[in-house]
């Protein structure tokens, strides 16, 4: 009875944590960045993308911005505004243009999240995010930072590779 206690407590614990963490989760740039580019999104605009999250999210998934008050908010890594995106409400009329409920876009999944940006990009064109005008400078230099990662990271497979050719060649013999 006693261990069955203890187990039941561990269970809560790994319960509670699991909770936690699919509730909201901060990224960094570089984990968001290999993500995106996991779903799709160009190379090329990868480092607009993490600019943008970064400036308007500060890259936490469940951000939730107030600033337009009781008229719109704005959801998620990307910020998109329950006016024309997504609908949060069944009060607040919204446009809700990537067909989409906003509470899906602030999980710690950003399947949602990415594809109404891309439909926010789409109609709008990068312009759509405030931040991105002044952030163009920054863009550039983080453009070269992600390339270097790129560069790191093909380093990691050529060594990951050869590794796994030794190992085969062992095998072999
Ligand atoms: C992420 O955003 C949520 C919702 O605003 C907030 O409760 C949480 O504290 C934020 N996490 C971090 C690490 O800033
Ligand atoms: C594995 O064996 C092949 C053929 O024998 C050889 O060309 C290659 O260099 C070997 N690779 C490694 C990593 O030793």
């Amino acid at each position: 009875m006693r261990s069955f206690h203890y187990f039941g407590a561990i269970l809560l614990m790994f319960v509670s944590v699991a909770l936690v963490v699919v509730e909201a989760r901060v990224f960094t740039r570089c984990e968001l960045a290999r993500e995106m580019f996991e779903l799709g999104i160009e190379k090329s605009d990868l480092a607009t993308w993490i600019c943008i999250a970064h400036f308007e999210s500060k890259l936490n998934t469940s951000a939730i911005g107030q600033l337009n008050g009781k008229w719109s908010n704005n959801f998620g890594l990307f910020q998109v505004s329950d006016r024309y995106w997504c609908t949060s409400n069944p009060l607040r009329h919204s446009a809700n243009m990537c067909h989409q409920v906003c509470q899906e876009l602030i999980t710690d999944d950003i399947n949602a999240a990415v594809e109404c940006a891309q439909v926010v990009k789409k109609r709008q064109g990068w312009k759509a995010w405030s931040a991105y005008n002044g952030v163009r400078g920054l863009a550039a230099r983080l453009e070269t930072a992600m390339k270097h990662v790129q560069d790191t990271l093909s380093t990691n497979i050529i060594i990951i590779m050869a590794v796994v050719t030794l190992r085969l060649n062992r095998t072999l013999e």
